[in-house]
């Protein structure tokens, strides 16, 4: 006999999207000397003109909680109310217990479930991903999801490969049942055979044994990864958009992952996306931010254009793994204190 219950949200959307950048801006010239390079290299290789770059006391949960205090505020929903928090980070330092948990103490909201998600610069988008999902088959009412990194913590700053690229920062969103479609299907997978093409490592087990290098860093193929990000993804994009019955002509804004000027463009570019939909170019002031950066750059082009509130926005992320996840969402309604 088949069980006996019903789902009692057809739909889950995003309710709301809170930030937290690191106080400290650090411009390019800041970073020039250690590796041999230039501002304007910086700038035309990656578009990125500064970052930031936390402090002592900005750790990993500090930022999340305050992306998460804001999100929440803006959703009108409290901690307590939450059934799940997602924490999607590479750079939370403890293996175990998980950040999530962490955050939830933070938060004065001890009971939801939590947990942590290693899906580098792809963990928001499989965040929003599950977080719909379980609202809509009824596991969950209000999830809070949230991208998270302290990647300065991680590199090399001799490396040339990445020193220039990646940073720190939270973004966090709440999602919640909804009566429209607010969050379509996720278009998810990977590239396994590339693991290789950005690492962390040695791992902790080579530190103990006594490897040359005591603490793990990021390094990567940047190459491999531009060709993958460029070639590989506008596809994947592209199909998000079929699955969730939207068309380029109708999308407020393309929200990718914040990696590369030139990959952004070049996405854009082979998705023909036409010159209404607002591009996201948070990269330029944030770098990459990993996890972190499609809410970061969500809740900046919302500042920029508060007429997109309510709009779709294609989001994909990709990274380390590879692994990649791409999904078409509204984009939160006007927050209650601002209308
Ligand atoms: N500053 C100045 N010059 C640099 C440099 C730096 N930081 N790094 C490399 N160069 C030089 C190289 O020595 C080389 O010089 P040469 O032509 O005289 O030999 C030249 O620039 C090109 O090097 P290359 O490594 O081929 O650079 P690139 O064009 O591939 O650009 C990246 C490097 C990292 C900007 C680029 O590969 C990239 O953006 N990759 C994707 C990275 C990314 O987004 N990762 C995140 C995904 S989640």
């Amino acid at each position: 006999m088949a069980l006996s219950f019903t789902t009692p949200n057809q739909h889950s959307r995003i309710y709301s999207v809170g930030a937290y950048r690191p106080e400290r801006i650090v411009s390019n010239s800041e970073i020039v000397d250690q590796i041999d390079s230039s501002d304007e290299w910086i700038r035309e290789r990656s578009g990125i003109q500064s970052r930031r770059f936390a402090g002592k006391d900005e750790s990993v949960i500090f930022m999340a909680k305050q992306a998460s205090l804001q999100a929440l505020e803006r959703a009108g929903i409290s901690a307590q109310e939450l059934d799940a928090v997602i924490l999607a980070t590479i750079s939370y330092p403890y293996q175990t217990p998980s950040g999530a948990t962490e955050l939830l103490q933070e938060l004065g909201a001890p009971k939801p479930a939590a947990f942590d998600i290693s899906a580098a610069c792809a963990g928001f988008c499989y965040g929003v991903g599950m977080a719909a999902d379980l609202i809509r088959s009824g596991t969950a009412r209000y999830v809070l999801v949230v991208g998270v990194e302290r990647l300065s913590d991680y590199t090399d700053e001799n490396d040339r490969g990445t020193a220039f690229i990646f940073a720190d920062g939270a973004g966090a969103v709440v999602i919640g049942p909804s009566v429209e479609a607010g969050i379509g299907p996720m278009v998810w997978g990977s590239d396994a055979d590339n693991r290789d093409a950005i690492l962390l490592e040695p791992s902790w087990l080579e530190i103990k044994e006594g490897s040359e290098k005591k603490w793990p860093d990021i390094s990567m193929v940047g190459q491999k990864v531009f060709r993958w990000a460029v070639f590989e993804m506008a596809p994947i994009a592209v199909e998000a958009m079929e699955k969730a019955g939207v068309t380029a002509d109708t999308l407020g804004a393309f929200i990718p992952h914040q990696a590369n000027i030139r990959i952004i463009e070049a996405m854009a570019k082979a998705m023909k996306l036409p010159e209404s939909v607002a591009i996201a170019e948070d990269v330029r002031l944030a770098g990459n931010t990993s996890a972190a950066s499609i809410p970061l750059a969500m809740d900046a082009l919302l500042q920029q254009r508060p007429d997109l509130h309510g709009k779709s926005a294609l989001m994909i992320g990709f990274g380390a793994g590879l692994v990649y996840a791409g999904q078409v969402a509204l984009l939160p309604p006007l927050p209650t204190s601002s209308r």
